[in-house]
């Protein structure tokens, strides 16, 4: 009987031995060489990814110079402190009518000459061109100033073509 457990023991051991053996296990380090092997092809990989930046880089930096350009047009397309601060929100920066691609409340203003636009405007302040909204907010205005927003309003057009081109 004892003889018979020493021996299945003896088997036992001997297939753990081989299990660990063939899982690369206590022979080559054990758990510590797994780490090592790991750190070592987590190097290689790395080493492998640093061949790849430069390109990487590169589109990045095109995007980025990419977006700056569009930043910095839009910066340049200047209008005055007062059509940004008193129009802008109705009728777009650039008056467009639109807010990134969204229709604001106020129509395009874009292409239309000085005459026709100062007109509106005398006529919203004058309540023949009936627009309470117009109207409120040119009721504080002098003619001098419906003149400045007519004439700057006129040059978006060419303004915005020029720096599209
Ligand atoms: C709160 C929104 C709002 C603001 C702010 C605003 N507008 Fe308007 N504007 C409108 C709306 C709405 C109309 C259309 C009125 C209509 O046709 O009945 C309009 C019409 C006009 C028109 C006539 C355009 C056309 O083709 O008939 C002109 C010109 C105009 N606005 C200039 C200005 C100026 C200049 C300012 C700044 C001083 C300004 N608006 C501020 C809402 C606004």
């Amino acid at each position: 009987m004892k003889n018979i457990i020493a021996i299945a023991s003896t088997v036992i051991v001997l297939i753990l031995m081989g299990y660990t053996f063939s899982t690369g296990g206590a022979f080559q380090g054990g758990e510590a060489g797994h780490v090592i092997e790991d750190i070592g092809s987590f190097k290689k990989k790395q080493a492998n990814n640093s061949t790849q930046p430069p390109e990487n880089e590169n589109v990045e930096e095109d995007k980025i110079r990419a977006l700056r350009d569009k930043a910095g047009n839009t910066a340049m397309f200047e209008v005055s402190n007062a059509y940004k601060s008193k129009c802008a929100s109705c009728h777009g920066i650039d008056g467009s009518g639109l807010q990134n691609g969204k229709k604001l409340m106020g129509p395009g203003l874009l292409g239309q000459s000085e005459e026709k636009l100062f007109t509106d405007l005398v006529d919203f302040k004058a309540g023949r061109k009936e627009n309470l909204i117009m109207k409120g907010l040119l009721i504080n205005l002098s003619e001098e100033d419906l003149k400045e927003y007519a004439k700057e309003i006129a040059q978006f057009k060419a303004r915005k073509e020029a720096l599209e081109k």
